[in-house]
């Protein structure tokens, strides 16, 4: 812990406050406590309430069945379509020629759909995945850029039930293989390829690539976004722009129950194996709508942008599923911020005048390593919300953000939430909240979360520990995919009755969280969770590596980098070369976000006298620390040579 004391340390002397600027709460949605007081009065009344916000098909019996914990069921036996209430319910409206997507795409080019536009194109995409053979149930994996039809195929399969597997255009063929096999995917939508700093990323190639090994898959619908030539299987290997053209336009969505699985989100744990993290219709669709429009304060005038890629959850819920269901204008951008200039991200602002901006601390720091000049030369005034999400922001970050992006105008919401939770659930409420930078604040309303000490007790308050959730919230996961005893184990069974989200956290003297990153042996490269165990296994693939260990270096602007210690098989060097190997062979089976940022050879790893090897000292190492408790490895000298080598390499 002692690197996370250091930061907290800092973060504790942090000490101005921010309240809502009053031009803010003149006009916020929630401009007083009541609804805190109001939820933890009834949570369940609570949540009923703003499940009132959705169309249901049939009305639930029951707002929390808690008789199968932890497999709890949020509004049991209602009956709804998350796409009917993304889409379909706003066309009585006004809402109906309302911009439902502003898309741009990397090199320039752009698009508008209405939410008219919308309803043609996800039920023709609902025909197409029908003749194509899918069939409520059916699961279908989406390996799709960040382009309109991503989401159009979202909704498609939630409005035939057919529960999706979106994975996101950075993982490579293996991975993509294995996230087919594990939900035994019928269908593959993917794209020629897409647009990344004016290169081409080889979706198609990919994808056939991962085919190979993926018996479940019958047929790939393919979309032409960078034109290149591609592979086409005859039978097999259909064009989305042909299928469309065909395609009726209507398309009756399916009653399904809140219980009814919505998707599949893939993620990494503390094993070499991803989590298909199981989220379901009802509830999940409550908690993104309420905490999207309450967070982000959201009127029916407002552009809202959240940069996030819809690979990750937080496009999912974010981009997709939370703002189309408040009928909101949400923004979607193919490609990289320093694309074709580092001013992109404030170009598009420009452009299309955005109100609220949703982005990560790792992308903020990228942009504070740029200089003020990029924002400084575009229009940001109308900018009124700032967020963030993904990791703990230091509040020299935030200080950033909030002077030259918000121009000291804009409250910023720092959002903790996981891919597990489905939705946000540490936040300010802009209009209520008074902000402390690097504070994700307090508990949403009706969600109950403490600080505990190793025994499940609350901590003090200006004390530290392990982030608990003490009662169950409507978004969150119901299961590991396939594997309900991994659920148990990973989340319910590390204090009794509570869900162990992982996170170290401390609460101050005004009850506020201060996270402070994982306790466990997960990464946080920028912004993205990887398991050290899978970039472990990857390594330890190649035909010379004997053992490998992963660690998370502090990052100036990733947070986190991924760093190796490494031992080799008899007979081979660790030369420079062999380095380069080693980064290309766990880009090629991971993907580019967990290229090893460093990797060091070394004789023998640090272990526990019964083999566990221990990283907290690899860690030690590599932050250049003094090395923590050595009393438990077998043999203590181990780390103290690597410490030595390891320095003497650095200088
Ligand atoms: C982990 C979840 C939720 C979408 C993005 C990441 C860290 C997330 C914050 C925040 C401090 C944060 C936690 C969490 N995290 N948001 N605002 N402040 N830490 O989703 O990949 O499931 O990762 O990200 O460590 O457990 P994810």
């Amino acid at each position: 812990m002692a690197n996370e004391d250091k930061v907290l340390e800092a973060l504790l002397k942090e000490d101005r406050t921010f309240p809502p600027p009053a031009y803010f709460i003149e006009k916020a949605l929630v401009k007083d406590t009541s609804l805190y007081e109001e939820a933890k009065k009834d949570r369940e009344a609570f949540w009923a309430k703003q499940a009132e916000n959705i169309d249901w098909f049939q009305k639930w019996d029951k707002v929390l069945d808690t008789s199968n914990a932890p497999f709890f069921k949020w509004f049991v036996n209602g009956k709804l379509n998350v796409s009917y209430n993304c889409i379909d319910r706003h066309l009585n409206t006004w809402r109906r020629t309302k911009a439902a997507i502003i898309w741009e795409g990397e090199p320039g080019d752009d698009r508008v759909l209405t939410y008219q536009d919308l309803y043609r194109e996800v039920t023709r995409c609902a025909n197409v995945l029908k003749e194509l053979g899918v069939r409520r149930g059916d699961r279908v994996t989406i390996y799709l850029p960040m382009i309109p039809e991503l989401p159009i195929a979202m909704l498609a399969c939630a409005r035939i039930g057919a529960p999706h597997s979106v994975v996101f255009g950075g993982f490579s063929a293996e991975s993509l293989r294995d996230r087919i096999n594990d939900c035994q995917a019928k269908l593959v939508i993917t794209a020629d390829g897409g647009w990344r700093r004016g290169g081409i990323v080889p979706l198609k190639k990919n994808c056939d690539d991962a085919l190979a090994e993926c018996p479940s898959v019958e047929k790939v619908l393919m979309v032409k976004r960078t034109g290149q030539d591609v592979n086409f299987v005859q039978g097999r290997d259909y064009w989305w722009h042909e299928m469309m053209a065909r395609a009726p336009i209507g398309c009756e969505p399916e009653h399904m129950d809140a219980e009814d699985m919505l998707y599949i989100l893939y993620t990494s744990g503390t094993t070499g194996k991803p989590k298909g993290v199981v989220h379901t219709t009802g509830g999940y669709l409550v908690g993104v709508s309420t905490t999207h429009r309450m967070i982000f304060d959201i009127k029916d005038d407002d552009i809202y942008w959240c940069t996030a890629d819809i690979g990750w959850v937080t496009g999912h819920s974010y981009i997709v599923y939370g703002p189309l269901a408040n009928g909101c204008t949400t923004v979607m951008y193919e490609g990289s911020p320093d694309w074709p200039e580092r001013d992109r991200f404030w170009a598009i602002v420009e452009k299309y005048r955005v109100n609220i901006l949703y982005t990560a601390p790792t992308a903020i720091r990228a942009f504070m390593k740029w200089g003020t000049e990029w924002p400084g030369r575009r229009d940001l005034s109308s900018l009124r919300l700032l967020g963030t999400v993904g990791e703990p922001i230091n509040p020299e970050a935030w200080m950033w953000y909030y002077k030259y992006i918000g121009n000291e105008r804009c409250p910023i919401v720092d959002t903790w939430w996981q891919t597990e939770t489905g939705m946000i659930l540490i936040s300010p409420l802009p209009g209520v909240t008074t902000l402390k930078p690097g504070s994700a604040t307090i508990p949403f309303p009706g969600v109950e979360a403490a600080v505990v000490d190793n025994t499940g007790k609350d901590v003090p308050l200006g004390s530290g520990g392990y982030l608990v959730l003490k009662s169950p919230w409507p978004a969150m996961l119901r299961t590991i995919y396939g594997d309900p005893d991994r659920y148990v184990a990973q989340y319910w069974s590390r204090f009794e009755n509570m869900y162990f989200t992982g996170d170290g956290a401390r609460w101050d003297e005004d009850g506020y969280f201060w996270i402070m990153g994982r306790v466990d042996d997960v990464i946080n490269v920028s912004g993205h969770r990887l398991g050290t165990m899978e970039i472990e296994s990857a390594l330890v693939d190649h035909p010379a590596v004997a053992e490998a260990a992963v660690i998370g270096k502090a990052h100036e602007v990733k947070g986190q980098a991924v760093s190796a210690f490494v031992t080799l098989k008899e007979g081979f060097q660790g030369t420079p070369q062999l380095i380069e190997e080693l980064k290309a062979h766990v880009v090629k089976k991971i993907g580019a976000l967990a290229r090893p940022e460093d990797i060091f050879f070394t004789a023998e790893l640090p272990k526990t006298r019964s083999g566990k090897i221990m990283r907290r000292l690899l860690r030690d190492i590599a932050e250049g620390r003094v090395l923590g408790d050595t009393t438990t490895l077998a043999d203590p000298s181990v780390v103290a040579q690597i410490k030595q080598q390891y320095e003497s390499q650095e200088s």
